[in-house]
């Protein structure tokens, strides 16, 4: 979808659907809403007379005016200017876009300003909401309805430098939002580890990162005899994903810091032989959501421009199947850090991908690690579906990725790493347990089990497995799953290295 700035009054720009902006409770029109009311002669004071529209945040309303060359408008309402943010206009362009597809309206005209003091964080905003709005996950509907071609911010004025760039980047940060809702919605039988490898090199490209996979011969040679034994009961052979993007400037004289990102990448999880019950299993494609946030993340680069830090992903990718080669309950397996696992549930494979992959970020010296995974259902349990749980004994980083989160509308909750927890994860047999016999505290215990092998390192890690899957339609997210994580480490990695 092409998403571009445009100077022109309201009235004389032609196209599908105009959207303005109108807040709540004002008692007299400014801006666009002010410029549309005159254009149509009172289109918009009658919505308001007539009592169905009163611009709260999620009022729309379609009239079809005199007075502008646009087809139809659209009404839509900002909530009280006073809260008027970020994302609020999201939500806004992500709610005139999705109506726009449905109508079946081709092109888009966007009037959130007419002033020249339109901001970039607004332009950006809006930009990305219009993306997020219109997507959909449709590669396998054969009557896929016509997509949106056309979205243009329209400006009466011209719009302060930057604003063009700013329009850009946020397009772009929502289309690496689509393409890792995209990857997660993917069948298991269209995305194995191998797919996702080639996927990632897409990816990689795109983001001036160099990208290596290491087959199972690869693996072995390293010591990954977690992602071995997780992956070994699958035809589709598992695969340890690495995207590597060279800092661009290293501060004087300095080694640029290295930050990692890691994502769970288990292509399709039915357990192993502590099978999961069927109902729901389908679900179970989205098991990579993590390691789509990683890809959506360098996907979102570009929009970052010149980056003082390394940024190297890590993917640890497997299915995890039921096969006479499969791994067993009462198995012992070997991390990539020495540490011995019984694993006692081989539906708690994601921790054993992460294990291998926190050993090989240790090698990176980083400044920062931050893992994201579908890890526990008992996230949901312990956090219902309007926050993702979050780990670290960093309390600045903590507090930084909470920030992020607030800012996306990705809320993250902190959650206890008590060492109860991760003397609960010791073994008779080996070094650890992978999972322990009851299910209280079901993802403080696989936080802990993590923990042992992130230790001196600068960590979180972000159980998103309570907010990766959209269940009631929103603006800017369809059913299914949502990318949750892509713009919060986009924002959080902006906020670091921008200050
Ligand atoms: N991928 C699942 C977690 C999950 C469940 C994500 C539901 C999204 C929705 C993970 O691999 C898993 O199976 N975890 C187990 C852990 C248990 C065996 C300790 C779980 O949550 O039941
Ligand atoms: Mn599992
Ligand atoms: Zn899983």
């Amino acid at each position: 979808m092409d998403v571009t700035l445009r100077r022109s009054s309201l009235a004389a720009r032609a196209c599908g659907l105009l959207a303005v902006g109108v807040a709540e409770g004002s008692a007299r029109l400014s801006g666009a809403a002010l410029a549309l009311d005159l254009a149509t002669k009172g289109a918009l004071t009658r919505a308001l007379a007539a009592g169905d529209f009163k611009g709260r945040a999620s009022d729309v309303a379609l009239v079809y005016p005199e007075g502008v060359k646009a087809k139809r408008v659209l009404l839509v309402g900002l909530g009280p200017a006073a809260k008027l943010d970020e994302k609020r206009i999201r939500l806004a362009a992500a709610t005139a876009s999705r109506r726009a597809r449905e109508l079946g309206a081709g092109s888009l005209a966007l009037a959130l300003h007419t002033a020249a003091t339109l901001d970039d964080a607004t332009a950006q905003a809006a930009a990305e909401g219009a993306v997020l709005g219109h997507h959909r996950y449709a590669a396998y509907k054969s009557d896929a309805k016509s997509a949106l071609t056309r979205v243009e911010l329209l400006v009466e004025q011209a719009a302060p430098r930057g604003v063009a760039a700013a329009v850009r980047a946020g397009a772009i940060r929502g289309e690496a939002v689509c393409l890792a809702r995209d990857l997660a919605s993917t069948p298991g039988q269209d995305l194995t580890p191998i797919q996702l490898a080639a996927r990632a090199k897409d990816v990689a490209k795109r983001a001036g990162a160099k990208l290596t996979v290491f087959d199972v011969a690869a693996m072995e040679r390293l010591g990954m005899g977690c992602v071995l034994a997780v992956g070994r009961g699958s035809v589709n052979p598992p695969r340890f994903i690495v995207l590597d993007r060279p800092a661009d400037a290293a501060p004087r004289g300095k080694k640029p810091h290295t930050i990692v990102i890691i994502g769970k990448g288990v292509t399709f999880d039915t357990g192993g032989y502590s099978l999961k019950p069927r109902d729901g299993m389908g679900k179970m494609k989205y098991d990579m959501s993590g390691s789509a946030a990683v890809l959506g993340l360098f996907a979102s680069l570009p929009a970052l421009g010149k980056l003082p830090v390394r940024v190297v992903g890590l993917i640890p990718s497997a299915e995890n199947m039921v096969s006479d080669a499969a791994y067993k309950p009462g198995d012992v397996i070997r991390a990539i850090d020495g540490t011995t696992i019984e694993v006692t549930n081989t539906d708690a494979e994601g921790r054993l991908l992460l294990a291998d992959a926190l050993g090989y970020a240790k090698r990176l010296s980083p400044e920062t690690v931050i893992d994201l995974a579908t890890l526990t259902g008992a996230m949901a349990i312990a956090l219902g579906r309007h926050a993702a749980g979050l780990y670290s004994r960093d309390d600045l980083l903590a507090s930084e990725l909470q920030d992020a989160g607030e800012a996306t509308g990705e809320r993250l909750w902190r959650m206890p790493l008590w060492d109860e927890f991760r003397t609960e994860m010791r073994s008779e047999v080996a070094d650890l347990v992978n999972s322990d016999e009851k299910s209280e505290g079901g993802s403080n215990k696989a936080a802990a089990f993590l923990e042992h092998f992130a230790a001196d390192m600068h960590w979180a890690h972000l159980d998103i497995a309570s907010t990766a899957w959209t269940y009631t339609e929103r603006p800017d997210a369809s059913r299914g799953p949502n990318a949750f994580g892509v713009r919060l480490l986009t924002r959080w990695l902006e906020q670091r290295v921008r200050g």
